[in-house]
């Protein structure tokens, strides 16, 4: 039985929520979890990359020493959460691959190579023929190529549908409803629901991604997150066309291609500073299929199923903002813009750390990757 002072309402179910909502149920916490549709948000429409290493960017090596430790939690995660639902979430451990189209992609290649080494990053730079004969579908007219043996995937739908599924089996409530406004009095949080009902809780955790500044809070200052738009594509053929995930860069832009051994290939994604805008756009759909296919020629026999947006939630930073607010009952966990699946089980345990009162020893990777870099 829960005791009095346990109970955590967590408003958003996308996959830092419903990662949070597990961790605390596991540790005996009462969870609600409110969401029209949980399961879904920014993940549903992600690649499930889990890409410490292609995610290094320069100005960011803090945020980078946080992904390694998020990365270093997944196993363990994704053992937890398959024996909790009896099935598989699609957790590959199988490296992936950076690949230059031509010369000047090369040279970006290299210096992207040198600068994740200097991060004590494990990159293995392959010429043409050894990238190939890694995924022999591979275009012959690549001009390089890196093995990244840290960088893995998850199936990101698997993965949502099992937090769900998880959640529910370790008694976790979802009230399918949108919260209208935020607050708190003396040690209780309140939130207002669309149906005109309210909620209170003694801990209150906002997940809600990129629409963290668009519900009514008297909560004080929330931290600021944009939605960064990204387009992404489904395609689908009878076998898989990689066995890994391909990073490339063609001509300057970026392509990646997730492959699960269903056949399905994922295909993404666009970076666009568009606010709130889902439209899915022929020009980058365009973009997207034209990229992938001189990577990978066999993309023009697949199946496209699917065309999507979804919202990345950044802060200024990129980093991330996980904790509690002020000493009071509310907690937050946001602005993971392109690394929710890869952190989601690291804030998880962070945020259930604090539930008790404890600072996890991650959370000064967090606030270290907070500081803007100069
Ligand atoms: N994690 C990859 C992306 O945000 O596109």
């Amino acid at each position: 039985m829960t005791s009095a002072g346990r109970r955590l309402v967590v408003i958003g179910g996308g996959v830092i929520g419903l990662s949070c909502a597990f961790e605390a149920a596991c540790a005996g916490w009462d969870v609600t979890v409110v969401d029209p549709q949980p399961g879904r948000g920014a993940g549903w429409v992600a690649a499930g990359m889990l890409a410490p290493t292609a995610e290094a960017h320069f100005g960011e090596e803090a945020l980078t020493r946080l992904l390694v430790a998020g990365a270093g939690v997944w196993p363990k995660f994704a053992a937890d959460l398959e024996f909790a639902i009896g099935g598989t979430v699609g957790f590959e451990v199988t490296g992936s691959l950076l690949a230059a189209k031509d010369a000047g992609d090369r040279s970006d290649l290299i210096r992207t190579l040198e600068f994740q080494r200097s991060l004590g990053l494990n990159v293995e730079e392959l010429r043409p023929a050894a990238l190939r004969s890694l995924e022999p579908n591979l275009s012959p007219t690549l001009a390089a190529g890196a093995l990244l043996p840290n960088d893995h995937q998850v199936s990101n739908r698997l993965l949502l549908a099992g937090l769900v599924r998880a959640c529910i089996e370790s008694g976790v409530s979802f009230v399918h409803e949108e919260a209208t406004a935020l607050g708190w009095s003396g040690s209780m949080a309140t939130v207002q629901l669309g149906s005109g009902d309210s909620m209170t809780s003694e801990s209150l955790l906002l997940a809600m991604g990129a629409r963290t500044g668009l519900v009514e809070s008297t909560l004080g200052p929330l931290p600021i997150v944009r939605p960064v738009k990204g387009h992404i594509l489904r395609l689908r053929g009878t076998e898989p066309l990689l066995e890994r995930t391909v990073r490339a860069t063609v001509r300057g832009r970026n392509v990646y291609l997730v492959p699960r051994r269903d056949g399905e290939l994922v295909v993404g994604a666009t970076v666009e500073e568009r606010g709130f805008d889902e439209r899915v756009q022929a020009g980058q759909v365009f973009a997207l299929l034209d990229d992938a296919r001189r990577v990978l020629p066999g993309v023009d026999e697949l199946e496209l199923v699917e065309s999507a947006c979804g919202l990345r939630p950044a802060t200024s930073t990129n980093a991330p903002v996980i904790g509690r607010l002020d000493d009071g009952p509310v907690l937050i966990a946001t602005g993971h813009y392109r690394n929710g699946i890869l952190l989601a089980p690291l804030t998880a345990q962070i945020i259930a750390s604090e539930l008790e009162g404890r600072r996890h020893p991650a959370a000064d990777l967090v606030a270290a990757a907070e500081i803007p870099a100069r």
